[in-house]
């Protein structure tokens, strides 16, 4: 973290936007120090550009190109340059629904974090919540981690555990997993501002020992 600034946050998101909402309001708490610089989306009429714009803060939809599941190469490069435009110092996955790829990486190693919702490894890729379900595990819960090439593996900041009840549904599991992402995406992102996280290859160390697992 830069002491003379604030540290700036990029969101992409592409649904919703309910993590991008419970960060603006944990920055607003002050719990994280940090502001939001800009929120791109590839969906025109999101949640998250809608949120974002309540908020008076620079959201931006940009278009994705012509693939369905990443950024065409025009796509990427309006993407970075928005971003360095915007001197962001971290890149928050909020729900974004493309696959970042080498140029994107590249220009942002080491600094793009995602929220996922699942205890991963297990259950990487889409629908998290209803793989875990449909395989009938007890526990389950969500990830912050750092992206990478793979999809969903990069090193693990934090975790946060929900248990599957007997009588729920993969919609009941999924509004309690969302509960749980709003409080550990803001924890997760307020250490990465506050400059307490190191990086040991896979292992992802808090220096004031927080409390990584819930
Ligand atoms: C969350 O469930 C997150 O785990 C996944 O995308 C969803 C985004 O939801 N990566 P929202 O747009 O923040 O409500």
């Amino acid at each position: 973290m830069n002491s003379d600034r604030p540290f700036r946050l990029g969101v992409l998101g592409s649904g919703k936007g309910s993590n991008f909402v419970a960060l603006a309001e944990a920055i607003a708490q002050g719990v994280v120090p940090a502001e939001v610089a800009i929120v791109l989306s590839d969906v025109e009429d999101s949640g998250i550009l809608a949120q974002a714009r309540a908020r008076q803060l620079m959201a931006r939809y940009i278009a994705p190109g012509k693939f369905r599941t990443k950024l065409d190469e025009e796509a990427e490069r309006a993407y970075v340059s928005a971003l360095q435009e915007a001197r962001v110092d971290l890149i928050v996955l909020a729900g974004f629904m493309r696959v970042l790829k080498g140029d994107f990486l590249r220009a942002f190693e080491g600094r793009i974090v995602n929220i996922h919702p699942s205890l991963l490894p297990c259950f990487p890729g889409l629908e998290a919540w209803k793989q875990a379900f449909d395989h009938g595990v007890k526990v389950t819960g969500c990830t912050v981690h750092f992206v990478d090439a793979g999809v969903d593996s990069g090193p693990i900041i934090g975790q946060q555990t929900v248990p599957v009840l007997d009588d729920d549904t993969p919609e009941t599991l999924h509004a309690r997993i969302h509960a749980a992402e709003h409080e550990l995406y803001p924890r997760c992102v307020a250490a990465l501002a506050h400059g307490s996280i190191v990086v040991r290859g896979r292992r992802v160390v808090w220096k004031r020992g927080d409390l990584v697992v819930g």
